[in-house]
């Protein structure tokens, strides 16, 4: 690198002068700057109003999932990611459930916690009853934070007080139940664990450490059911083949890892096209996966009497509608009109169908012709353009090296030179 990254006063600069820094110091042409000056639908200066240090932007592919029918209502899905075979994937399970009624979701409510941790109380048991006896007033103050939240029915609701044993010794922890309504919450909810933490110390006798939401929200879950007609997916031996590979995902977490990601593949593009705090939902995923003690299936898979392949989700779903990224990325303004859902818990439903389409449809081909076919198809035109293919030749390249089943730059080269070559 041209120069040290610790450049005085960069956080302090406008996005165009960050972006000449940057571009001097790594080399990158008039060109590739311009590229990272365009953001598409998001203008520079508001992108440098949702983050720090703003150069530019990156666009993702966003792609519409269709198909999908939800407690009788139909949805368009906006998805974004980079990865091949994933939309199309969601689209054609979405569609193998139409003809029985589609997906079936309910939720537990738009409920997260937020934790406060209370370290050196002498007394911790004494002190759990001290806290949750002034439960009242602890609520009052919590819910003084967001006036707006407790107009639209929702704010603190609960206090739950538990004594955990670390290796520092045992500590409280108050938990915080709050409805966050069509907010994901974080804001409220941190805002909240904040204001009453001096309470907190106050009734424990304690010193309050960490006020902070937690992301395994598991009284914000998501439940989704579907049954997949045996001909819909491809007979009898499929039906099995899924439930075998459902059975090898829950008794073994090297491959539940995978199978969890393949749900993660719809829900993440979903989160992502509309805004929300994907990461969050990630953590929530894997933890609630795991809250057993052993890593699970976040998805359960059973042959009904007829032989169709009935299939479920339960996991939690931390989105939003109001704040955040939601609210002020145009482009995620626009997909939740795509979807044309109308409160969080509704976009939580619709993304728990998303994650189990995404479920049956890698199953269903992992069980049976694979994935690397599929994914190839879309992977070869990705190398063929790579390659320097344009127009026609894309696809020309893309079909030549999927039949030799050698989906690779070198041979994308080669082939480029060869038919271009041709009159
Ligand atoms: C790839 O992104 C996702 C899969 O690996 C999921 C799975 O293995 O179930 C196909």
């Amino acid at each position: 690198m041209a120069r040290p990254s610790n450049v005085s006063g960069f956080y302090k600069l406008p996005p165009e002068e960050r972006l000449k820094i940057i571009k001097e110091a790594v080399g990158l042409s008039n060109e590739e700057a311009d590229l990272l000056r365009s953001t598409g639908g998001l203008k520079l200066d508001a992108a440098n109003r949702m983050i720090e240090n703003v150069i530019g932007g990156i666009t993702y592919p966003f792609a519409v999932a269709t198909n999908f029918l939800i407690n009788s209502r139909d949805y368009f899905v906006p998805m974004a990611l980079e990865e091949p075979s994933v939309v199309a994937a969601a689209s054609n399970a979405a569609g193998w459930t139409r003809g029985k009624g589609g997906f079936f979701t309910s939720n537990t409510g738009p409920v997260m916690i937020g934790q406060i941790q209370v370290v050196g109380v002498r007394d911790p048991f004494g002190a759990k009853m001290d806290i949750l006896a002034a439960k009242d007033r602890v609520l009052d103050r919590a819910n003084g934070v967001d006036p707006v939240l407790v107009k639209f029915g929702g704010g603190a609701k609960d206090v739950e007080v538990k004594v955990i044993d670390t290796v520092r010794g045992p500590m409280i922890v108050c938990e915080l139940i709050v409805d966050c309504r069509d907010a994901m919450g974080a804001n409220a909810v941190n805002s909240m664990a904040e204001i009453v933490a001096p309470m907190i110390e106050e009734l424990s006798g304690g010193k309050v450490l960490l006020r902070i939401i937690s992301n395994l929200a598991t009284r914000r879950l998501v439940r989704a059911k579907a049954v997949f007609a045996k001909d819909a997916v491809g007979g009898e031996d499929v039906v099995d083949g899924v439930l075998d590979a459902f059975a090898f995902a829950d008794a073994d977490p090297y491959r539940c890892a995978t199978h969890n990601k393949g749900i993660m593949n719809g829900v993440v593009a979903v989160a992502l096209a509309t805004g929300q705090d994907h990461r969050a939902l990630e953590a929530g995923a894997h933890a609630y996966a795991a809250r057993s003690g052993r890593y699970r299936s976040l998805s359960t898979w059973e042959k009904s009497g007829d032989g169709d392949l009935v299939g479920t989700l339960e996991m939690p779903m931390a989105v939003g509608l109001i704040g955040g990224a939601t609210a002020v990325h145009p482009i995620a303004k626009i997909a939740v009109k795509i979807l044309g859902v109308k409160t969080a818990v509704e976009l939580a439903e619709v993304i728990g169908a998303v994650g189990l389409a995404q479920n049956v449809a890698a199953l269903r081909a992992l069980a049976s012709e694979g994935i690397q076919k599929g994914h190839m198809k879309l992977h070869a035109r990705n190398v063929a353009t790579m390659a320097g293919a344009t127009g026609d030749l894309v696809d020309k390249i893309a079909a030549k090296m999927v039949e030799e089943h050698m989906v690779r730059f070198d041979r994308a080269k080669q082939l480029v030179e060869e038919l271009s070559r041709k009159p």
